[in-house]
């Protein structure tokens, strides 16, 4: 059975003020049950001290980025080794923002999560299509195509330790969530182009929904078959809000 994991991606926000403020609260109240699991992905220069914050609470440590190499003369960049010395467990790779923003291609995220797990690193695989390419009825073609980069270089194995999220781009940050429905139909696919390779690990593999997801969408979300969980960007920032979606989650 698959557990549910409930991911805050707080992006470019925060401060030493307002992450305590914030890990505090997400600390108070995390709702009791079983089978879920919750994470925190913080800007890289407050993994540190929201790793200490996070000692003895039911949160889990990850960040939103990581380097493909190992060490040497990368000027900004940062090492899987060193997020796994700072306590991280995960690390997201391939976010919609990471491919637009900053030009990475599929083929560097497959061997950014290649190098978060050498390190010992969950990643937590970003896809998802743009407005443009969903009406264009492309959204399985865009999804297996970042979905395959990573199965070319990894191999089916890689998924039995990794997490895929779907996060169509027109959902994220835009107020507009996908539909239970939408997103369970893409959620299929995913499942089912794994299981493609192997079925065993298809079934076992976490996969998350991100764009928009509030408290009051997540309950209809979460309880679709092949969702497992969400990667909340905007509603990961206010305690009350990252836990009104842990509430759904922890419900079942
Ligand atoms: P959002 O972001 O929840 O603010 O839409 C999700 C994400 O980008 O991971």
């Amino acid at each position: 059975m698959r557990e549910f994991l409930v991911a805050g991606n707080w992006k470019m926000n925060g401060s030493i003020a307002a992450n305590g403020e914030l890990v505090a609260g997400i600390a108070a109240g995390v709702p009791a049950g079983s089978g879920f699991s919750m994470l925190v992905c913080p800007p890289f220069p407050y993994l540190g001290s929201v790793g200490s914050a996070l000692e003895g609470t039911a949160g889990k440590l990850g960040a939103q980025n990581v380097s493909e190499h190992a060490a040497g003369a990368y000027t900004g960049e940062v090492a899987p080794s060193m997020l796994k010395d700072l306590g991280c467990e995960y690390v997201i790779v391939g976010h919609s923002e990471r491919r637009a923003m900053y030009g990475e291609s599929s083929f560097q995220v497959a061997a950014k999560f290649q190098a978060a797990q050498g390190a010992g690193l969950t990643p937590i695989l970003c896809v998802g299509e743009t407005l443009e390419e969903r009406e264009q009825g492309a959204t399985e073609n865009v999804v297996d195509f970042q979905l395959n980069a990573v199965l070319d270089a990894a191999g089916i194995g890689a998924f039995a330790s990794a997490v895929v999220a779907y996060e169509p781009v027109w959902a994220i940050g835009t107020g507009v969530t996908a539909t239970p429905e939408q997103a369970q139909e893409v959620h299929k696919h995913i499942r089912a182009r794994l299981a493609e390779v192997d079925a065993g690990i298809a079934a076992s593999t976490q996969i998350l929904y991100g764009g928009s997801m509030k408290g009051e969408n997540a309950a209809g979300l979460l309880t679709m078959p092949d969702i497992d969980g969400g990667l909340i960007g905007g509603a990961s920032l206010k305690a009350d809000d990252f836990l009104a979606i842990a509430a759904a989650a922890a419900q079942g």
